[in-house]
């Protein structure tokens, strides 16, 4: 029996459900229920009715799925697989902000630790950022972690009055601007299509700035033939897969989140096989992490 076919059947078995994000390699993609970007994730979490969630992805999505569904039993295939990004904002400068600014909503991004978002007012994710920013009563507003995406989210949303923290992703904040002018004067045709993980300087010289699944949804629907990506380069699978007749460039540093890529079938098989790396989190967490993120899911819609 192949990988594959001992994981599908263990999955029945275990009344277990696979979720995966596009960053994911593309083996681990392929046996995966539920593909797609952190807001689809989160919503497909919700309500599932397999007993057992195993999250190919990196440490924060398995949390948020087991905070919104205490219930059940969510695996990592990798405990290690973490976000360096969800960790980089602490409750010390949140309070001292709170202290700084009336009216000051705390908008979490989902690449955050549970620790942080219970200090937190809303998550919001890269594709419900721009939305729920819009909806939020507060005038201030202190975006934690990531300064790339809280800088885009702010050139959306002119009303506000944005408070940056300077966590950033370290795949998208490394991306060479002129590696992207490079692949424009390769490819002149080519629209650049870019997740706002990145900074400013990529933004501007970018036709289309969106989260995973948005980029994936622009390429499929535009008429152009080429497209240079600037995001991690495990949306490559999808985008070939749907849009056979089109070209995809990233790069010439390869974009590569290695934490994603961590996740492996043998490591799948492993969890399904003896339940390690089971997510827990304490009732008290669950609790206060659980009310932005239901917020986000509410507002969000
Ligand atoms: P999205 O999939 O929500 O666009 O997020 C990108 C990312 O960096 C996930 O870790
Ligand atoms: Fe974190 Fe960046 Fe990897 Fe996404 S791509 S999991 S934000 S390090």
């Amino acid at each position: 029996m192949s990988i594959t076919e001992e994981i599908k059947q263990l999955k029945a078995e275990k009344n277990a459900v696979i979720l995966a994000h596009y960053y994911v390699e593309p083996e681990v993609q392929d046996i995966a229920d539920y593909i797609g970007d952190s807001f689809y994730l989160s919503k497909v979490a919700v309500g599932l009715k397999e007993q057992t969630i195993v999250f190919c992805g990196v440490s924060f999505m398995g949390e948020s799925a087991k905070v919104l569904n205490p219930e059940k039993t969510v695996l990592m295939p990798d405990a290690s697989a973490d976000c360096p990004m969800a960790h980089m904002a602490d409750r010390e400068t949140i309070e001292k902000m709170r202290a700084k600014y009336e009216d000051l909503a705390v908008v979490c991004y989902i690449n955050s630790t549970a620790e942080l978002k219970q200090y937190s007012d809303v998550c919001v994710t890269s594709a419900n950022a721009v939305k729920i920013v819009k909806q939020l009563p507060n005038k201030n507003i202190f975006f934690i972690p990531d300064r790339n995406l809280a800088h885009y989210v702010a050139s959306q949303v002119p009303e506000k009055h944005f408070v940056y923290n300077e966590g950033f992703c370290p795949i998208h904040e490394h991306m060479i601007l002129q590696e992207v002018l490079d692949a424009k004067a390769a490819h002149p045709g080519a629209l650049v299509l870019t997740h706002p993980e990145c900074p400013k300087a990529i933004l501007d010289v970018s036709d289309y700035i969106g989260s995973t699944s948005g980029i994936i949804q622009y390429a499929k629907g535009s008429e152009k033939k080429e497209f240079i990506i600037c995001t991690e380069n495990g949306v490559r699978y999808k985008l070939e897969k749907e849009n056979p007749d089109k070209q995809f460039y990233f790069t010439k540093t390869g974009p590569v989140c290695t934490d994603m890529k961590k996740i492996t079938l043998e490591k799948v098989l492993h969890i399904l096989q003896t339940g390690e790396n089971e997510v827990h989190v304490t009732d008290s967490l669950r609790e206060l992490s659980g009310k932005p993120l239901e917020r986000m899911l509410e507002l969000g819609k």
